[in-house]
């Protein structure tokens, strides 16, 4: 009988043991999906990033023909005043590239295995929003952000980053065609919760897809052009940060609406 016992307490172990393995096994092959479907829409963007990165080169090339030709002038017909615009104009384009450069690292890094840790909302949506910011002005679609918190928050950087540029893509793709086109960031801390929405001009999601669209797979972009993973990876990773996404319709337009905890000991 007690040998019995014995035999069953060992076999509940071994179980036990197996079912921790493979509960790691899937947070293991989540996190490689996470990753693979980061870059794949890293790969997605790369033409509209040389973009974003292009546009600011081509005002530094330009800038940089006006100063030399200023300095051709005889002396006295210099214009010093002029010179320092066409000077501070370079400052301020090489900074851009550098926030899209900061955007590019943050998002491209590998984050599977990234301890949570204190980073700045500020930082990280001004690098965000730097990788899409021109594809939107080339498109036509007004892309605003307000915010009132500019602390810090306890995260792993480079996913919320992928939540933001999913969110994002998701309002350009439902608005581009559209004659108001408009998408909206909006940021507020409520007590010790950061809510994060992206609201855009188009009219909601139609509600009987609202249940499928957090679903893995579910898509209605044509083929070739979504993967349906974006939100349902952005659900799983805002969860993982102990917060939630949902969508909302606010005056008749499509918001999505994620909760994150602040922490207040990274605060
Ligand atoms: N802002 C939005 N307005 C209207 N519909 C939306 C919006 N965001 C998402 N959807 C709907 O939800 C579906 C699923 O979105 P999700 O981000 O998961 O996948 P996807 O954008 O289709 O593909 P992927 O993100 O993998 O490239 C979309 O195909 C679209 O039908
Ligand atoms: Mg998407």
């Amino acid at each position: 009988m007690q040998n019995l016992e014995v035999k069953s307490k060992k076999i509940a172990k071994m179980l036990h043991q197996d079912f921790i393995e493979s509960q790691l096994v899937v947070k293991e092959q989540e996190a490689r999906m996470i990753e693979s479907r980061k870059m794949a829409t890293l790969g997605e963007m790369a033409s509209s990033i040389a973009h974003e990165i292009n546009n600011p080169l081509a005002i530094i090339a330009g800038n940089n023909v006006l100063i030399k030709r200023s300095l051709n002038e005889p002396s006295n017909e210099i214009d010093i005043a002029k010179l320092l615009k066409n000077v501070e104009k370079i400052e301020k384009t090489v900074n851009r590239v550098d926030k899209i450069i900061k955007g590019l690292r943050l998002f491209s890094r590998d984050g599977t295995l990234d301890q949570m840790s204190s980073a700045s909302i500020d930082s990280l949506i001004e690098e965000t929003l730097s990788l899409c910011q021109e594809r939107f002005r080339t498109s036509g679609v007004l892309l605003s952000f307000e915010t009132n918190y500019h602390g810090d928050i306890l995260c792993r950087g480079t996913q919320i980053s992928q939540v933001l540029i999913n969110l994002l893509n998701n309002a350009y793709d439902a608005v581009v065609e559209l004659d108001e086109k408009w998408v909206h960031l909006k940021i507020k801390q409520v007590q010790n919760e950061l809510i994060i929405s992206v609201i855009d001009s188009g009219f909601g999601v139609p509600i009987e897809i609202q249940n499928k669209i957090l679903q893995p797979f579910f898509t209605t972009k044509e083929l070739g052009r979504g993967t349906g993973l974006g939100l349902s990876i952005s659900k799983g990773i805002i969860e993982s940060h102990g917060g939630g996404l949902t969508i909302q319709t606010l005056k008749g337009h499509t918001c999505f609406v994620v909760k994150l905890p602040i922490n207040q000991k990274a605060a």
